[in-house]
């Protein structure tokens, strides 16, 4: 793995985010804010097998302070509950937690998600730093500042935009993930190439197999590309207002089907997964480049995701209508419109949506290519 650490700043309203990415980025991290742990009380949010696997990255942050807590939360979405924010509110309480406390999330997106929300929230908002240690989360969930808990009607139902003081990522952790996990973050660089970043799709394309099969180094350097080119967009977009909306391509259905499968059944990145298979079809129909179409497709097929479960439309429709993301004048889909470029379009007929899900379940979750 190299060495090189690669570091860039996502500018927000009054703040920033500090990136590091790349090996030795958690000691550089806490050995270079200065202030960022020394001397502090830091609450560690982290699941334990995590822990077990991984705990020892933690080390860096020992030395830079003894006040460190560990807080578990369970392993997975199931930390995305409003008990466990709860659960964390309430150590953090008995434990001393002040506004100058620190929350460290340590693992995937699911505890990004817990922890950054439980940081906005405590008195009213203490600062976080993210460590990711999926491949999914380098890419994707540390980056933006969005966090959110999931209701039983709806994922990421509750949430704040509370962005971390710094993303620390190493390669390193990557090597530990199984396939699975590798597909899910990988579905996730597909999708913010497919519709905003030609070039990161393209090294999607080129380097699948390496990556898929586990290979560190192109997964800590794609997570670094991947990272770099949403944190430019969220600069562009933090609040989600136009641009930012193309990171949702997917997600419409995605979400719909994850909920409805019930979470943890089906990874949110299968569901993205199938959700961009659906939103193909919805392109395709209108006016998408069908030569770049065929091939975000067969990128899909090629990442290899598990068959769809059996799932009736009409249930998802509903949950479809309450995501948030839609609005009075009906839902915003995110289309693909050519190489490396999304659209948004709001206004597609329900009925329309209807039956093309009905014909999108029939053919087992594939687009009509
Ligand atoms: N906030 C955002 O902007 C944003 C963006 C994208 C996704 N998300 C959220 O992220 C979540 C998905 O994140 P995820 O895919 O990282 O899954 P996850 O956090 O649920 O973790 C999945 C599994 O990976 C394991 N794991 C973590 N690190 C590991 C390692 N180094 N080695 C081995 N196993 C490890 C965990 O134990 C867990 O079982 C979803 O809830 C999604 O909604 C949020």
């Amino acid at each position: 793995v190299s060495g090189a650490i690669e570091s860039f700043e996502l500018r927000w309203e009054r703040s920033a985010t500090r990136h590091l990415y790349g090996e030795g980025a958690i000691a550089a991290g806490f050995a270079g804010f200065g202030d960022l742990a020394r001397g502090r009380k830091v609450f560690v949010v982290a699941a334990r097998r995590v822990m077990e696997l991984q705990g020892e990255r933690l080390l860096p942050l020992r030395a830079a302070t003894e006040r460190v807590e560990l807080l578990d939360v369970p392993d997975g979405e199931g930390a995305k509950s409003v008990a466990e924010a709860e659960r964390l509110w309430r150590r953090m309480s008995e434990r001393g937690g002040k506004r100058d406390s620190l929350v460290v999330a340590f693992g995937g997106g699911s505890v990004l998600d817990v922890a950054g929300f439980a940081a906005g929230a405590f008195l009213r908002g203490i600062e976080w730093a993210a460590i990711p240690t999926t491949l999914l989360a380098q890419v994707d969930a540390a980056i933006g500042g969005k966090t959110g808990l999931d209701l039983p009607e709806m994922k990421n139902a509750v949430g704040l935009f509370h962005p971390p003081v710094a993303v620390l990522a190493e390669p390193g952790p990557l090597a530990t993930l199984g396939r699975d996990q590798r597909r899910a973050g990988l579905v996730e660089a597909l999708k913010l190439g497919a519709v905003a970043d030609l070039a990161l799709f393209e090294r999607v394309e080129r380097d699948l197999e390496r990556l898929l099969d586990g290979e560190v180094s192109a997964l800590g350097s794609l997570a670094a590309a991947a990272a770099r080119s949403k944190a430019a967009l969220v600069e562009r977009d933090p609040r989600e207002g136009g641009e930012r909306q193309l990171l949702n391509f997917g997600h419409t259905l995605g979400h719909a089907l994850e909920a409805e499968a019930g979470y943890g059944r089906l990874a949110h990145g299968d569901a993205v997964a199938y959700g961009m298979r659906f939103a193909l079809g919805l392109s395709l129909a209108r006016g998408a480049d069908a030569d770049f179409a065929a091939r975000v497709a067969r990128l899909l097929d090629r990442i290899g995701v598990p068959p769809l479960p059996a799932l009736a439309p009409a249930g998802l429709l509903i949950r479809m209508g309450r995501d948030k993301k839609a609005r009075a004048e009906g839902l915003t889909w995110v289309l693909l419109a050519g190489p490396g470029a999304g659209r948004l379009e709001t206004g597609i007929a329900e009925e329309k949506v209807a039956t093309e899900l009905v014909a999108f379940l029939r053919r087992g979750g594939f687009p009509p290519l």
